[in-house]
């Protein structure tokens, strides 16, 4: 049986005035799978992101998502097939609470339909599903707290409750775990595997160990290509991967 591909992308390149970030990257991410794009810095792991979700336009190559090129769409329709990043497009508004944040996201994603707000019971069902996107990321108890009074994990938290509010079938993570201590890691990790249950997620992520524990498949980035790809023990073992994150100093901690 051929895999179930969800998103692929075919000699992806991307060139900023002579200098190749992204150069004829191949990539198969499969419907379900929690997929990681790990690479050192400066790798070209953002511009991917930035080129996948049509934040930038490509130098060159294909991107087909549901097996349809939506090499040509515009940010807002990726969005709406349901190719969505998060921590990007879901802003988070610190002096609202957090009910009222998630709300707010729910409106956006309904926004065309202007009938659906005059009804009482529409707002209900809206209160409704707020609370319970809340209590999916385990926010329940700070339902009334600002945003901004949240610990930072928890804050990323709330983000992705207002990227789930957009309903996205493929979410994209740019280092979702940067700059959290021990505990915050364990619980954004934990709600990274939940939320995947009916989703696939794309990540990038400096933290091998979330990676190794969390992701089925991972592409190795390595100024702008592909080194290796493959499950956490295989590309952990490969030579070049080795060679390129020590020749980078590392290829992470520079936040
Ligand atoms: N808008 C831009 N103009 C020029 N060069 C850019 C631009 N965006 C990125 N680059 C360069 O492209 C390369 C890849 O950058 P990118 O941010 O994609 O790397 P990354 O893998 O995400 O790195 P990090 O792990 O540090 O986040 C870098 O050399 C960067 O300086
Ligand atoms: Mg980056």
């Amino acid at each position: 049986m051929p895999e179930d591909i969800i998103l692929s992308t075919s000699g992806l390149t991307k060139e900023f005035a002579g200098f190749t970030a992204v150069s004829g990257v191949d990539l198969k991410v499969k419907r379900g799978s929690i997929h990681a794009l790990i690479g050192p810095n400066g790798a070209g792991k953002t511009t991917c992101f930035n080129l996948l979700t049509k934040f930038l336009p490509p130098t060159r190559g294909t991107i087909v998502y549901n097996g349809r090129d939506i090499t040509g769409e515009k940010p807002a329709e990726i969005a709406r097939l349901g190719l969505v990043r998060s921590f990007q497009i879901s802003a988070v508004f610190p002096q609202l609470s957090v009910l009222t944040n998630v709300r707010i996201a729910l409106q956006r994603k309904r926004g065309d339909s202007f009938d659906f707000w005059r009804s009482e019971r529409s707002l209900k069902n809206l209160d409704a599903e707020a609370r319970r996107l809340v209590e999916a990321v385990g926010l329940s108890p700070f339902l009334e707290l600002t945003a901004g009074e949240l610990s930072y994990g928890r804050k990323r938290a709330l983000e992705i409750a207002t990227t789930l509010a957009l309903e996205p079938e493929m979410l994209l993570l740019d280092e979702p775990m940067a700059g959290m201590g021990r505990e915050d890691i364990e619980r954004i990790e934990a709600l990274i595997r939940k939320v995947s249950a009916e989703r696939t997620i794309l990540m990038v992520e400096h933290n091998l160990s979330v990676v190794a524990s969390l992701c089925d498949r991972i592409t190795v980035l390595a100024r702008g290509q592909v080194l290796a790809e493959g499950d956490y023990a295989t590309v952990s073992k490969d030579p070049r991967v080795v060679e390129a994150y020590i020749g980078s100093g590392g290829g992470h901690g520079h936040h």
